[in-house]
């Protein structure tokens, strides 16, 4: 059972957009495409009091989880695809990089996470809704789920890499490196790679990720664990398209 985000009163509308414009000055210097960065390592907990970690085989295949990470109002992510994915895939950013996708995580290898900013516009799931998602095929064979952004149409293939397979999307979503501990069942997100723009997006959205997450609070990475909400939780609207 995955808490509401809202229930957790974890949501914190402040005003004062004065405050967070102040805070913007004092954000991290536009990034280009960086294709690998490491940030403080986080394990995938359940929401609300005493933060109990979230095994990877709690994760119900195809649907959608999102939890924020590397900052407090970056969400991401995080699918069991429901099969083993193992094989690397070769990417690159709109600058050309290349990178390495590497696979799934998880017991079975099936588990992936990649940041839920759409590197079109950078459409995203916000508490009021979402306009991104994951699609598993409602028949089809496993193999043939995607990740769609209603905004204008792109779609990722989360198998490899979520790579772009049609859509105005300039490069792939970028990928969360996920580590597992067998032993704990434990999930834990240890970095990002690929075309990374979280810099970016904070300051596009700069106002309304303040009223959001507060001020204060928007532009920081996350402290402590990092809370796993199923997207119907963290997004009061779900968009399809
Ligand atoms: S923002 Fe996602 S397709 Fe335009």
């Amino acid at each position: 059972m995955v808490a509401s985000r809202f229930d957790s009163g974890r949501r914190r509308i402040c005003g004062g957009l004065a405050a967070s414009v102040a805070l913007a000055a004092s954000l991290p210097r536009l990034l280009g495409a960086t294709t690998h960065r490491s940030f403080p390592s986080r394990t995938l907990v359940h929401p609300g009091p005493g933060a109990q970690p979230f095994r990877a085989t709690e994760l119900q295949p195809g649907r959608n989880y999102v939890f924020a990470y590397p900052y407090v109002s970056t969400p991401c992510f995080l699918l069991d695809l429901g099969e083993p994915l193992t094989e690397p895939v070769t990417l690159e950013t709109r600058d050309g990089q290349r990178y390495r996708w590497q696979g799934g995580a998880g017991p079975n290898r099936s588990i992936v996470a990649f940041s839920a900013i759409c590197p079109h516009r950078m459409t995203h799931p916000a508490p009021s809704v979402s306009f991104i998602s994951y699609r598993p095929s409602p028949s089809g064979p496993p193999g043939e789920g995607i990740i769609k952004c209603c905004s204008e149409n792109s779609r990722f293939d989360p198998r490899r890499g979520a790579r772009v397979l049609s859509g105005p999307a300039p490069e792939p979503l970028a990928a969360i490196a996920l580590a597992y501990d067998p032993a704990g069942d434990r999930l834990t997100a240890t970095g990002a790679y690929g075309g990374l723009l979280f810099e970016r997006f904070l300051a596009q959205f700069e106002g309304r990720l303040a009223l959001d997450y507060g001020p204060e609070r928007f532009a920081r990475l996350v402290a402590g664990d990092c809370p796993v909400y199923a997207l119907e939780d963290y997004s009061r609207v779900n968009m399809q398209c």
